[in-house]
């Protein structure tokens, strides 16, 4: 068979195959590792994995890449990032570096309403412009899917206006994001101490906007004149202190489960206020932080399908010593997803290889259980497990190639890039001299 691309020889190829769904339990580390492994990939899609032996006689490639010496494994899927928004928040940074807690700083009108007040005034090209340039590392990173939300707009015009620029982005710009809708991710300043009156305007207001792909119309006509339709797949909304409770949480996500959007949801950063059990009573795609949650949630979740998100890099980023519990996740058959949580406040990192580091050292996540949650799981807990993190016949050429012939290498060595090449749906974008 012709094929536009095969990749052979390489030291080792990881498949993280799961056409059933989310690994868990026994199966959280089941990375599919075959030795001289080999791939083909034609128009975009694979056609063939396997032993070199077995896929290198029955293709002709238009190009071979040998990749011999080095380990390939699916293109790192995001799980949960902010990478849309403006400006930074350096000088947060240096007060928690000092001694001043998250919540010191949002309660002070700082954190997220200080990336809020940038992300309002940028220009949809500027919020483009900046968010192009993240994702540029991104893929330079291994990444090649990634969630992305808004919620640093909270009005309708410059939450569309996030959904927009995420939609520009996944136009121009190889990475394919997953837009999620976050109107509920800080109470405005605009609505101190109103906080159900916020709600009510995202669940009437913004929500019905959001669901319907055409639903745009004037007066936001820089938004219109963009071309760019501003719509999301998913809806999350911020349950812990300090954000939205748990009924104010239950209103966003019921509301959008109306409108036929799937959902997420941010909850036990800090505290727990039974976000965890809401994201298994009403069906969540998704339930992510996790890191103070209590076991008998955890085993609800398991039971209801949800994927647990962890997002070490976050609690690294605020200093805290209180990870997420992953090893009893996978003890009680919770697929566990990784994320970097990419935002300007507590966590700018764009390196999914750093959050597997972090798993296995903080979470005591294996590897092999690491790598999956990295993949194939946050494939499914972004809604595209069918599609791309895994390296099976038909689905996306999405994959990365390590500098290195051992996978291992990955959490092993940190602080510097592992990844040599980055493939995303069959184009070959080279970040390190080696591999050709
Ligand atoms: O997931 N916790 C809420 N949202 C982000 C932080 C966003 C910010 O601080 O800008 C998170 O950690
Ligand atoms: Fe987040």
């Amino acid at each position: 068979m012709k094929v536009d691309l095969l990749i052979h020889s390489a030291s080792q190829l990881l498949t993280c195959a799961a056409p059933e769904g989310p690994l868990s339990g026994a199966n959280q580390g089941a990375i599919g590792l075959i030795e001289d492994g080999a791939i083909a990939i034609d128009a975009g899609r694979i056609t063939h994995v396997g032993p070199t032996t077995d896929v290198r006689p029955t293709v002709d490639a238009r190009v071979e890449m040998d990749a011999s010496g080095y380990a390939v494994l699916p293109g790192f899927v995001d799980a949960h990032t902010h990478a849309v928004f403006a400006g930074h928040r350096a000088d947060e940074f240096e007060q928690r570096v000092a001694g001043a807690t998250y919540q010191d700083i949002m309660a002070a009108g700082g954190g997220i309403m200080s990336t809020v007040r940038a992300t309002r005034q940028a220009k949809l090209r500027e919020l483009v412009m900046q968010s192009h340039k993240r994702l540029n590392a991104m893929l330079t990173h291994g990444t090649t899917t990634a969630e992305v939300k808004s919620g640093y707009g909270l009005t309708l015009e410059t939450e569309l206006k996030m959904l927009a620029a995420i939609s520009a982005l996944n136009t121009d710009h190889p990475v394919e994001l997953i837009p999620t809708f976050l109107g509920a991710h800080a109470i405005p300043d605009e609505y101190r101490d109103r906080a159900d009156d916020f709600i009510d305007e995202v669940v009437d207001e913004m929500l019905p906007r959001v669901a319907v792909a055409d639903a745009l119309l004037p007066p936001f006509a820089d938004i219109e004149a963009s071309g760019y339709q501003p719509v999301a797949v998913f809806v999350d909304v911020f349950c812990d202190v300090g954000a939205f409770n748990l009924e104010q949480s239950r209103r966003v996500l019921e509301r959008a489960q109306e409108l036929g959007l799937e959902i997420k949801i941010h909850t036990d950063e800090f505290e727990s206020l039974g976000g965890a059990a809401l994201a298994a009573e009403l069906g969540a795609v998704s339930a992510d932080h996790l890191a103070v949650t209590p076991r008998e949630e955890i085993e609800r979740m398991a039971e209801a399908g949800v994927v647990g998100v962890l997002l070490p890099g976050t609690t690294f980023g605020l200093g805290s010593d209180h990870y997420a519990d992953a090893r009893t996740m996978v003890e009680v058959g919770l697929p566990v997803a990784l994320g970097t949580d990419l935002n300007p406040g507590p966590c700018w990192c764009v390196s999914m290889p750093f959050m597997i580091t972090l798993a296995t050292r903080y979470m005591k996540m294996t590897l092999a259980e690491a790598v999956v949650a990295a993949t194939i799981n946050a494939a499914y807990a972004s809604g595209v497990g069918d599609e791309v993190g895994s390296l099976e016949t038909g689905k996306a050429g999405d994959l990365v190639v390590l500098e290195w012939s051992d996978y291992r290498h990955l959490a092993y060595r940190f602080g510097e890039n592992p990844v040599a090449t980055v493939i995303k749906e069959g184009t070959i974008h080279e970040v390190l001299d080696g591999v050709a």
